[in-house]
């Protein structure tokens, strides 16, 4: 099979994907597909037109590469293509409406709502701590975590060159652990125990720096938390109608008096597929080699 490899882009993640596009790339290759690798610029449309690959493998990350635009494009073209169609893809990447429809599916989801940027940074619009974010970023580009001892919200949301957009999510800051569990073929694998090594929460840094965070695999979590984790990520990925391969990133409060309870946070359509990536290593601890999962989603696309 052709493959043309979608990569690169313009949205806040270009370099992640790029980092994405290559570990693929080299995974298609070395089960036997042949590979164009694509950094996406604008006029996609034509140079996929030209081309008629047999499927678009997917390694975009962010705006118009997450959110159901590229799909539609490849819908339009009748090109197959790899993980979620143009609604899944769109819901998920809108962080506040996805939580409308997992909340509506019976997933426990972070309080929150939706405010502009200079209402946020005019006074506290919940009781710190509460986490602000861009509402349809990747990566935890433009995240804040606002402490319980800040007495002002952040003022770098009023900055002339906010790139994130005028509308922000703000959310309750849950305590306790960072966990997160992929979804493959309708089914949930295993679960990962993030610990970032330095900071408060998995941020850029933790993420894409070597040796930014430990990942526990199988976490250590019981037996029923572990489950439940498992049912939240596939129900979550059920309900916003993902395809293929997804993950869900989720907080589990496990601290003394704390709630006890697993909330998702959010379903990435396009989880991360770099060295230091989640789901690569979930899908090898389920037995597929990088190069079996890529195949899997190659074989897997659809329109
Ligand atoms: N947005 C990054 C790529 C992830 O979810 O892994
Ligand atoms: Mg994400």
């Amino acid at each position: 099979k052709h493959v043309a490899l979608l990569m690169g882009g313009w949205s806040s993640e270009r370099e992640v994907s790029l980092s994405t596009g290559r570990a693929c790339c080299k995974a298609l290759e070395s089960v036997g597909y042949q590979v164009t690798p694509i950094d996406v610029q604008p006029d996609i449309a034509g140079v996929l037109d030209a081309m008629r690959p047999d499927v678009a493998f997917n390694a975009l990350h962010g705006r118009f590469g997450e959110d159901g635009t590229i799909q539609g494009v490849l819908e339009i073209l009748r090109i197959p293509y790899t993980h979620s169609g143009v609604l899944a893809s769109a819901l998920a990447m809108q962080k506040d409406r996805a939580k409308v429809v997992m909340k509506a599916a019976g997933v426990t989801v972070p309080e929150g709502l939706v405010v502009n940027r200079f209402v946020a940074a005019k006074s506290h619009v919940m009781p710190p701590p509460y986490v602000i974010k861009p509402v349809a970023e990747g990566s935890s580009v433009g995240v804040i975590i606002v402490r319980e001892d800040r007495a002002h919200p952040p003022q770098e949301l009023t900055r002339e060159d906010w790139p994130y957009g005028e509308q922000v999510l703000v959310e309750k800051y849950i305590p306790g652990r960072e966990i997160t569990c992929a979804v493959m073929g309708g089914r949930a694998l295993d679960v990962i125990d993030i610990r970032p090594a330095t900071g408060l929460f998995y941020d850029f840094d933790a993420k894409y720096a070597k040796g930014g965070s430990i990942h526990v695999l199988p976490a250590e979590l019981s037996p029923n938390v572990y489950q439940r984790v498992q049912e939240l990520a596939l129900t979550a990925h059920q309900a916003l109608g993902c395809r293929g391969v997804s993950r869900a990133d989720l907080r589990y409060d496990d601290t003394p008096g704390g709630t006890g309870e697993v909330v998702v946070l959010e379903v990435n359509t396009q989880p991360g597929m770099t060295e230091t990536s989640l789901v690569p290593e979930i899908a090898a601890y389920a037995g597929y080699s990088f190069g079996e999962l890529v195949q899997w989603m190659v074989e897997d696309a659809s329109l």
